[in-house]
């Protein structure tokens, strides 16, 4: 196999050739020799503008999990912007197809469907507006798009909801319940108004009809495995031994972590928060191991931990390295393109009407 400067300087010659035409972006997950070719970095929502904005480039090369690519084809390819470029479509590339998201696959399109149908049964499903997390497939967004729904992200969560009840009384959100939960309650819903849907349940999602009729938010039973494993007593364990320690988490942490922390946010405001705080100041981050060894090492200044003693990063972000980026690069440039992301046009569609609401209350 090839060294990292082997795969640096071949992954270089493509850039060299394409030139502007190609656009590398990068998720904050990413571990650091991928982070270094990104040409841009972002959380999911900047990642989301950035193709949404991508002007002169035909291709980009998506480091990060395949919802993020299939969100970045819909919007890099919209019908204002193929017009704009007089048809020609933007090529999104996965370097590993591999790398999707254990959480997106919490929740199918038939299993969301079928919640749809039984809620039928108990609730006017006209007066439920459906919200998914970004983290979602792309025929989740279509879904929700044709539902009157919107998308979220971990940054714009709660507009996302208040835009969702200024439509509607109810909220059925997914496939994170973490996320759901934690800014459902941050707007004063309180959990006897949150069921849990449990798509493996025999009826009802495992819910009384009674405990439907009283919600507010319909929450789904998927969560992220990378961020389940911060726990209460990693919290009390910092501040026993750290004075002064700052907790600063990601949304998708459980309910009683996220409870007990100082801060919270997407991994773009995490990074943000780190950058604004003076010299000195002490961190027990809880999010993806790759991201916050990144801020530990530019930020020698304060003294950044990992919240948990058990070592958890994001096994799919981490399958996206050097050699998978040369290899398809080196197809494309050669005409031979692998890993092609192309979200049918009816599922683009509807998934874009739930997207641009998205864009629009952010
Ligand atoms: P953000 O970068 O939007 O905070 O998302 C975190 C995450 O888990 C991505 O899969
Ligand atoms: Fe999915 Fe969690 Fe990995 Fe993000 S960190 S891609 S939510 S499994």
């Amino acid at each position: 196999s090839l060294s990292n400067e082997e795969l640096q300087s071949r992954i270089q010659k493509v850039r060299d050739e394409m030139g502007s035409k190609l656009l590398i972006l990068g998720h904050h997950y990413q571990q650091d020799e991928v982070v270094a070719q990104a040409d841009l970095l972002g959380d999911s929502y900047q990642l989301s503008q950035m193709a949404a904005n991508s002007s002169d480039c035909r291709v980009i090369a998506f480091c990060g999990v395949h919802f993020m690519a299939e969100t970045a084809d819909i919007l890099a390819n919209r019908p204002e912007k193929l017009e704009e470029r007089a048809g020609q479509r933007v090529q999104v590339i996965l370097p590993d197809m591999a790398a999707g998201c254990s959480m997106a696959d919490m929740a199918a399109i038939d299993q969301i469907e079928d919640a749809w149908d039984q809620l039928g049964e108990v609730l006017d499903t006209e007066d439920i507006t459906p919200v998914t997390y970004i983290n979602s497939a792309a025929s989740l967004k279509a879904f929700v798009g044709r539902h009157g729904g919107i998308v979220c992200t971990s940054s714009n969560a709660q507009a996302a909801i208040e835009w969702a009840f200024a439509r509607r009384s109810r909220v059925m959100f997914f496939p994170d319940q973490h996320l759901g939960r934690n800014t459902a309650m941050g707007m004063g819903i309180t959990l006897d108004k949150m069921p849990v849907w449990d798509p493996f349940a025999e009826e009802l999602g495992g819910n009384t009809a009674e405990a439907l009729e009283q919600s507010k938010v319909i929450l789904w039973k998927g969560h992220c495995s990378v961020h389940q494993v911060f726990r209460p007593e990693h919290v009390d364990l910092f501040r026993k031994q750290h004075p002064g320690i700052k907790i600063l988490v990601h949304p998708e942490c459980p309910r009683e972590v996220f409870e007990l922390a100082d801060e919270y946010g997407s991994t773009g405001k995490i990074i943000r928060t780190v950058e604004a705080a003076p010299p000195g100041t002490k961190w027990a981050i809880g999010t993806e191991l790759h991201l916050v060894n990144r801020l530990k090492q530019e930020h020698p200044e304060q003294e950044v931990h990992f919240l948990s003693p058990v070592v958890c990063m994001c096994a799919t972000m981490y399958r996206i390295d050097l050699a998978h980026l040369c290899w398809s690069l080196e197809n494309m440039l050669a005409g031979t393109p692998v890993n092609i992301i192309d979200v049918d046009e009816e599922t683009a569609r509807w998934s874009l009407v739930a997207l641009e609401r998205m864009l629009e209350v952010n």
